[in-house]
């Protein structure tokens, strides 16, 4: 059966929408998308107002897309869960399900009952064709956990837009499912998305993800350092963030002096997740470096970070995997479309 997906991204700075069609056979197709900025201060909150205006929002994108579906993907923000690959002997049944149980216990700092957890098995721990099953191999789990009261204000909010949630992700399995490179020969990725207000990555290996981190700095800090140390509005501040960036000769340097130490924070604690999934896996170094996320288009971005992490890095596209149709095709691969889009496309190609 066809079947037609919304996947919906719920940003601090934009909500996007994609609707993708799945056929029986072939490759996935979009069918609409769009994107529209987030209200202010509501996201976060638990008023029933506030909620209300969430909804209105996202129906106001839903109308505007022009998407027809309303089954609907969406993805919790990686701040607010709780998401870690942890790997031990294969296991199965109630083996497996007891093994979990423990891991909730000792990585979630909630108590279980105030938590909805779910799990993927990235890599069994067997290998097809061996006798023994693959002796010595460990199985691989991305282990999730949301707190209940953001899954409860999540459907409230979907429900009062009129759609109905397939299923919920995290952000950084969105974008892993749109961006992973496929195939055996595919060198080590480590995908990193600078949003708004997180610098999500994961580190992916022959299309499965071995290691994810959320960091709570990225774009809105940087346009917040312009403002405060070089004295203008917001929105000026903004517009110099994005004329400039990390360019170090527009402006005699200023705009780069002062975004540069809070940018290294962000280079900082990439560098420490990368040394982090290392020691684990060291025969398996990162090779390519793949941007996505609005602040992925800061100028000079890819060239600062090439130089900080010693790797080549690239702009991520989402759309690789997406037949998009020719009265599309030159809006999607606008630079805004590429990097905002990542997480949305990949939970639209969920398949359910
Ligand atoms: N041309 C540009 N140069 C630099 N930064 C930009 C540019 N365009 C957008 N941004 C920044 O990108 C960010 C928005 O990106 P994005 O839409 O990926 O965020 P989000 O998904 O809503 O946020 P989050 O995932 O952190 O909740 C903002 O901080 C914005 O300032
Ligand atoms: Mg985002």
């Amino acid at each position: 059966m066809t079947q037609q997906i919304l996947g919906l991204d719920i940003g601090s700075y934009s909500f996007k929408v994609v609707e993708i069609l799945h056929p029986r056979e072939g490759k996935p197709e979009l069918v609409a998308f769009g994107s529209v900025d987030t209200p202010l201060n509501v996201l976060q909150s638990e008023a029933e107002d506030d909620q209300e205006k969430v909804a209105k929002i996202i129906k106001m994108l839903l109308k505007e897309a022009k998407v027809r579906s309303r089954k609907v993907v969406t993805a919790f923000p990686e701040a607010k869960i709780f998401t870690r690959v942890i790997e031990f002997p294969p296991l199965k049944g109630q083996d497996l399900h007891n093994a979990l149980e423990w891991e909730v216990e000792r990585f979630i700092p909630l108590p279980k009952d105030e938590v909805k957890t779910s799990w993927m098995v990235l890599e069994d721990g067997t290998v097809p064709g061996t006798q023994d099953g693959g002796k010595g191999k460990r199985m691989k789990i991305l282990l999730v956990a949301a707190p209940l009261t953001l899954v409860d204000r999540y459907i409230t909010i979907l429900g009062m837009a009129g759609l109905e949630p397939l299923a919920f992700e995290s952000e950084i399995i969105g974008m892993a499912r749109s961006l992973s490179p496929q195939g055996s020969d595919c060198p080590v990725t480590l995908i990193i998305s600078l949003g708004a207000s997180a610098t999500d990555l994961c580190i992916v290996d022959q299309g499965i993800i071995q290691f994810t981190r959320s960091i709570g700095t990225s774009g809105s800090d940087l346009a917040k350092v312009i403002s405060r140390e070089l004295g203008f509005e917001q929105d000026q501040a903004e517009e110099y963030k994005r004329a400039y960036g990390l360019l170090e000769d527009k402006l005699g340097g200023k705009v780069v002096s002062v975004i540069k130490p809070v940018f290294d924070i962000i280079v900082n604690e990439i560098e420490k997740a990368i040394l982090s999934y290392q020691a684990q896996k060291p025969m398996h170094p990162v090779k390519r470096v793949v941007l996505t996320g609005g602040t992925a288009r800061l100028p000079g971005v890819v060239v600062y970070l090439a130089e900080s992490l010693g790797v080549e890095v690239q702009i991520a596209d989402p759309w690789i995997d997406v037949k998009v149709p020719p009265q599309f095709e030159e809006d999607v691969h606008r630079l805004e479309n590429q990097t905002h889009f990542a997480v949305a496309v990949g939970l639209g190609l969920k398949r359910i």
